[in-house]
């Protein structure tokens, strides 16, 4: 039996972070690996995420023309006591968490179960981890809340055990990554789960090509500065002179390999020092930087995916209009 002043002596919040305050300890590496690519150079999406990329992100989540927060939510919101009662979870370990505006409804679920032990969000971006887990553990005091602000696609190894786990990998991002890149971090997280741990996972759908593009290409603007930021961050952590405006945001669906792509459109003929990965980087007018994939998926591709990750599908949800799922899966026998 624990007595009061040891639960009163014991940290409820926690937060390891594998990146040591930068947006990624071998983002150098990554950056000259992506700038040297050829034909087509790139850099990692997660460079969009320093505070003010962060902030961005959530701008862009309250567009008109930016469906996928607000499709998932509407699930979340309908299903979220229905997935704590299949999953029988106790404890929410969300991936790529960010200010985490969704997991409410699912932490909700969970402390009316009565079942809520811990809240583990994993993000890149430190400042919305170290928000939410205050936030959270001001709101359920009995809640233990252990941070981690590392890489979803790198960082698995260094989630605490446990059981009966719901691991939440919301939003769509799973479509950041190559197919090849899903089927393996998809397999990783198969390996970590219990047979009683539940992987929640949100996919966008394939639609309308113009849908899918206003969706990354808006009216006012903040996805184009929320992509150019990428290079914002490059310029900072490595002391790169990248001409930030003279840049121009792409957003088309690719239809073929049902993804949208994001890339930055150099205006002029360059050469661009970035001193912190030891590279000068040539550009000609009109070459493009990929920045980002966001793949879109059939309900058919869902099921394939996970089951070839050696998941099976328990559940899949959409909202109304179709636009956005959720599935429910678990460690295949
Ligand atoms: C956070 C990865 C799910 O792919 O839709 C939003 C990122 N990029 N607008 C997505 C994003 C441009 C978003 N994810």
């Amino acid at each position: 039996m624990r007595g009061v002043t040891d639960l009163l002596a014991e940290p409820r919040i926690r937060i390891d972070d594998r990146l040591n305050g930068s947006a990624g300890g071998d983002i150098a590496a990554e950056v000259r690996e992506g700038l040297t690519k050829a034909p087509l150079k790139e850099l990692p999406p997660k460079l969009f995420y320093d505070a003010r990329g962060s902030e961005l992100f959530d701008r862009i989540t309250q567009l008109p023309e930016y469906y996928p927060t607000r499709c998932e939510r509407s699930i979340l919101n309908r299903r979220a006591p229905e997935i704590v009662e299949i999953a029988g979870a106790e404890e929410l370990i969300e991936l790529g968490s960010g200010s985490a505006s969704k997991t409410r409804a699912l932490l909700f679920a969970m402390a009316g179960a009565g079942a809520l032990r811990r809240y583990v969000p994993v993000d890149v971006s430190a400042a919305p981890v170290e928000r939410c887990a205050d936030e959270l553990s001001e709101l359920y005091p009995g809640i233990e809340v252990h941070g981690l602000i590392g890489d979803f696609n790198r960082d698995l190894v260094h989630l605490p055990d446990g059981e009966r786990r719901l691991f939440a990998f919301l939003g769509g991002t799973i479509g950041n990554l190559y197919p090849d890149e899903r089927i393996e971090f998809l397999g990783a997280l198969r390996e970590l789960m219990g047979a009683d741990d539940r992987l929640l996972l949100g996919t966008d759908l394939v639609k309308d090509a113009a849908v899918l593009e206003a969706a990354y290409d808006d009216g006012e603007g903040v996805t184009a500065e929320f992509n150019r930021n990428a290079l914002r961050v490059v310029n900072r952590e490595l002391g790169a002179d990248f001409l930030v405006e003279r840049f121009e945001h792409r957003a088309f669906f690719d239809e073929r390999r049902s993804w949208i792509e994001m890339r930055l459109h150099s205006l002029d003929d360059v050469v661009v020092d970035v001193p912190g990965a030891e590279i000068e980087v040539a550009f000609e007018a009109g070459e493009e930087i990929r920045t980002e994939i966001s793949a879109k998926f059939t309900p058919a591709g869902v099921d394939r995916e996970l089951s070839q990750a050696g998941l099976r599908l328990e559940e899949f949800w959409t909202d109304d209009g179709g636009l956005f799922a959720l599935s429910l899966s678990a460690p295949a026998r």
